[in-house]
C-alpha cells in the first residue's frame, strides 16, 4: 500500500462512501465464511496485533477469526498476561509491538481517546476495537450492515435506541452512522443516562418507551454499563426493567416485521427478558455472524491487500 496510512479510530471521520464501500466489501467477504475451507490467502504474510485490555469475548475473537480467514498472523494480547499488569505504560507497550515489525494494531482500552493516542504514534493502522466510553466503530459497522442485510436498505429506517447511551460507545458510533446513512433515530433511556449533546448527533429524544414502540423498524438495546456507573443513575434493576426494559409485551408492541438489536453482551432480565433475548425477531446472533465479515472487511481496506480468492 502506498500513500498516507488509514486508521479506523471512529465513524466521525468516515464519509456515507467509506460506509458504504466497508459493507459492500463485508457482503463479499461474508460468503468466505460459509465455505468447507473458510481461509483465502488475501492478507498472508501480514501480522495482525490484537491488544484487549479490557474483556471482550465477541470482538476479539471475531477479530482473530477475521485475520486468519484472510492467512494473516494473529497474535492476541490481554492486559493481565502482558507486562502491562507489571506497570508498563501503553506507550511502552505500543513502541514494543511497534518493534516487532507489524501490520496492524487492534485495540480495546478503557480510556477514551486510547485508540487516537495509538494511531498517532504508530506508523501502521491501527483499529479501535472500543476505547471507553468514546467510539466501537466495526461495532456500528456490523449493526448497519446487518440491519441493511436483514431490511434491504438503511436509508429511512427507524430505529429506536433504549437504555444506557451515556456510557456507551456502540450507541455514539451507531448514532453517527446511522445519521450518515439517513436512518433515523429516537432515543429513549432514564434522564441521567442520556448525554447532554445528544442531539448533536441528529437523534431526537423521546421520554416514554412504549409510545415509540409502535414506529420502530428497529429495537436496538443496550446493556446497562454497570462497571462504568460511578453513582446510581436510577433507583433499582427492577424499576429499570419496567420503564426500560424489553419483555414480551413491549416486543408485541412493535409492528410485525420490526427487527430487535443488541450487541451483547446481555444482562438477562435488566434490560432484556431471557425469552425476549431469544426469539424469531432478534438479530443477535446474526449481529456477531456480521461481526466476522465487517471486521474482514476492515481489515482488508487497511492493510490493502489482493482480493479475495
Ligand atoms: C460492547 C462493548 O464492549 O462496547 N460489546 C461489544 O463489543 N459487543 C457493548 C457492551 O459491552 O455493552
Amino acid at each position: 500500500m502506498s500513500g498516507p496510512k488509514r486508521d479506523l479510530v471512529g465513524i466521525e471521520p468516515m464519509s456515507r462512501a467509506d460506509i458504504e464501500l466497508t459493507l459492500d466489501t463485508a457482503g463479499s467477504f461474508a460468503e468466505i465464511s460459509e465455505r468447507p475451507v473458510k481461509k483465502v490467502p488475501t492478507l498472508r504474510g501480514k501480522t495482525v496485533v490484537n491488544l484487549f485490555l479490557e474483556p471482550s469475548t465477541r470482538t476479539r475473537t471475531s477479530f482473530e477469526i477475521a485475520g486468519k480467514r484472510l492467512s494473516a498472523d494473529v497474535i492476541n494480547i490481554s492486559g493481565s498476561g502482558s507486562s502491562i499488569a507489571k506497570g508498563e505504560s501503553l506507550r511502552d507497550t505500543l513502541r514494543t509491538i511497534e518493534a516487532m515489525s507489524v501490520d496492524c494494531l487492534v485495540i480495546r482500552h478503557s480510556s477514551s481517546g486510547s485508540a487516537a493516542f495509538a494511531a498517532d504514534l504508530l506508523s501502521f493502522p491501527v483499529i479501535n476495537a472500543g476505547d471507553g466510553c468514546h467510539e466501537h466503530p466495526t461495532q456500528a459497522l456490523l449493526d448497519l450492515y446487518t440491519i441493511s442485510t436483514a431490511l434491504g436498505r438503511l436509508k429511512g429506517v427507524r430505529v429506536v435506541l433504549v437504555g444506557d447511551v451515556l456510557h456507551s460507545r456502540v450507541a455514539r458510533s451507531l448514532m453517527l452512522a446511522l445519521e450518515k446513512v439517513g436512518s433515523a433515530v429516537t432515543v429513549v433511556a432514564p434522564p441521567g443516562l442520556i448525554p447532554s449533546d445528544v442531539e448533536q448527533y441528529g437523534v431526537r429524544v423521546a421520554p416514554v418507551l412504549d409510545d415509540v414502540l409502535p414506529s420502530a423498524d428497529v429495537l436496538y438495546v443496550l446493556r446497562v454499563q454497570k462497571e462504568r456507573m460511578g453513582r446510581q443513575f436510577y433507583p433499582s434493576d427492577r424499576e429499570y426493567a419496567s420503564l426500560y426494559g424489553i419483555n414480551k409485551t413491549r416486543l408485541e408492541a412493535l409492528p410485525k416485521k420490526s427487527l430487535l438489536m443488541h450487541p451483547g453482551p446481555v444482562n438477562r432480565g435488566v434490560e432484556i427478558d431471557a425469552d425476549v433475548a431469544e426469539s424469531g425477531r432478534s438479530l443477535i446472533d446474526k449481529q456477531v455472524t456480521s461481526g466476522v465479515a465487517v471486521r474482514m472487511a476492515s481489515l482488508y481496506w487497511l492493510l490493502g491487500g489482493t482480493p479475495a480468492a
